[in-house]
């Protein structure tokens, strides 16, 4: 009976999981996709507490008062904007677990005699691959969080080392399939998948992090779900191969919007944030100050408007604010529309997740490629706290790290206001010559400051 309940909560637990990913794809549905996802998790839990091989709860017990303690305050306490450094510490803990279980469930089959050939696949590809995520997410997590240096770290031969190791690690993991009983290599192997995680990570800029961050969680999905196979566990088996598959291609989805190819972000060493190279330029050119007035009046008398949210509104929780801008505007008369960069902020969705939050409609918010040809028939752009999303030196600059990036076209609309503190770069370090432009009007401040007051102004312009 407990079996047949086992294997009933993990098919609901894989249903939910199917249905919770379909969820996510768009923003209207991303909070039921939320529910269902942890509704799933539950039933997945449930169904393993349940397994007739648990001989005593206590250390279960233990694992789980210990994971809340460290997990709910990452949760409750951890800003918005560290979100990805927060992803790559889940993945190396989940890492961590696959990699334990593997040498647990290793060091038990031992003991029962020597095993399997299919066995020792599953298990080594578990470890190994657990292995290399739980480092290579730390050094993810380090560079983000500015821990460790998040310029690439290069020496000559880099790749060729670590290829090279890569697949001598592959050929011991190929090895011991058929010698099972070498408990020396099978640790020796950990000890490679540990250290590949750190040479694989290294040469890789901060700016590319994100996508690494999501190939780690593709790999952290594949051991999990080899871990299924090991000890005969078909949720782990389904939810990581979803896990797996929804990782990679959502690396392969960032990299097409950062128009890089993947081979590029993982071997290119690139992304790195350089010192502005046009630092000198910069100098000698000026901008005129505005103030949230002069912006107000501008917009007053715009029939269209689009907003260009950036890294710099999650910085300022201006979204809200913004959100009533938008309103404002809106019943004012002006037609107002939010145009949304594939990697604007600093994680898939950023700004989605932050304009859901303020409440604007879904149907305002367009994706970069359904709205990138209005923008030269627009009023005026309001960007907030965006920078090289409508950096067009991203067009034509070889040099420039964001070469080749598609971005909006800001540049092309009548006028342009600009909200942001200073004229430092943004987080390519590349010196934006759209705050320059005639047609750009530069309010320096805090967007949420800014924005709170032209909001004021707006208010007052419609009372009198
Ligand atoms: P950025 O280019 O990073 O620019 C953000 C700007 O916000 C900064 O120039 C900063 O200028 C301004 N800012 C910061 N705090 C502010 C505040 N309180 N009020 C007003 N402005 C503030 O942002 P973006 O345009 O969103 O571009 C995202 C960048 O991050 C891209 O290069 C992308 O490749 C990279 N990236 C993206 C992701 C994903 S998946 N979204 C992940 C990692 C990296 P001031 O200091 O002068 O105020």
């Amino acid at each position: 009976m407990a079996a047949q309940l086992i294997q009933a909560a993990y098919l609901i637990a894989a249903i939910l999981f199917i249905l919770s990913l379909k969820a996510l794809s768009s923003p209207a549905t991303a909070r039921r996709g939320m529910f269902m996802a942890e509704a799933g998790m539950l039933f997945a839990v449930i169904g393993a507490l349940l397994d007739h091989r648990i001989v005593e709860y206590q250390w279960i017990l233990a694992g789980f008062a210990l994971g809340t303690a460290i997990g709910a305050p990452m949760a409750i306490f951890m800003p918005m904007t560290a979100m990805p450094q927060r992803i790559a510490l889940s993945h190396a803990f989940g890492a961590l677990a696959a990699v334990l279980v593997g040498v647990v469930k290793y060091n038990h089959e031992l003991t029962l005699g020597t095993p399997s050939a299919g066995f020792m696949a599953a298990i080594g590809f578990e470890v190994l691959f657990g292995a290399l995520t739980v480092t290579g997410s730390l050094m993810a997590f380090g560079k983000l969080q500015e821990l460790i240096q998040g310029a690439p770290i290069t020496y000559k031969g880099q790749n060729f080392v670590n290829i090279g190791l890569f697949f001598g690690t592959l050929g011991l993991f190929g090895f011991l399939i058929f010698n099972p009983s070498l408990t020396n290599l099978f640790y020796a192997m950990i000890v490679l998948g540990l250290a590949i995680g750190v040479m694989i990570v290294m040469p890789i800029g901060g700016a590319d992090m994100p996508v690494v961050v999501s190939l780690l969680n593709s790999y952290a999905g594949l051991a999990a779900s080899a871990t299924g196979f090991a000890i005969d566990n078909k949720v782990l088996i389904i939810a990581g191969a979803l896990d797996g598959a929804s990782g990679f291609f959502l690396s392969i989805l960032m990299s097409r919007a950062m128009n890089r190819s993947f081979a590029n972000v993982l071997f290119g060493a690139v992304g790195a944030a350089p010192p502005p190279s046009a630092a000198g330029a910069t100098e000698e050119r000026t901008v005129v100050r505005y103030t949230p007035e002069d912006a107000t009046f501008l917009l007053e008398n715009a029939q269209s408007v689009i907003i260009v949210p950036g890294y710099g509104m999650a910085v300022a929780q201006a979204q809200h604010i913004l959100a009533e801008l938008g309103d404002l505007l809106t019943a004012a008369g002006s037609a107002v529309r939010y145009a949304i960069h594939p990697v604007a902020g600093r994680m898939p969705g950023h700004m989605n997740v932050l304009l859901a939050e303020a409440d604007v409609p879904y149907d305002v918010l367009l994706e970069m490629d359904h709205i990138n040809d209005d923008f030269a028939n627009t009023d005026v752009v309001i960007v907030v706290g965006a920078n090289d999303v409508v950096n067009p030196s991203a067009r034509y600059k070889k040099d420039s790290p964001l070469y080749g990036m598609p971005i909006l076209n800001a540049d092309k609309a009548r006028n342009i206001i600009i909200l942001k503190r200073s004229l430092k770069p943004g987080f390519a370090g590349e010196d934006n010559e759209l705050f320059y432009d005639p047609k750009t009007m530069m309010v320096f401040g805090d967007a949420k400051q800014t924005l709170t007051h032209m909001v004021q102004q707006v208010k007052k312009k419609v009372a009198a």
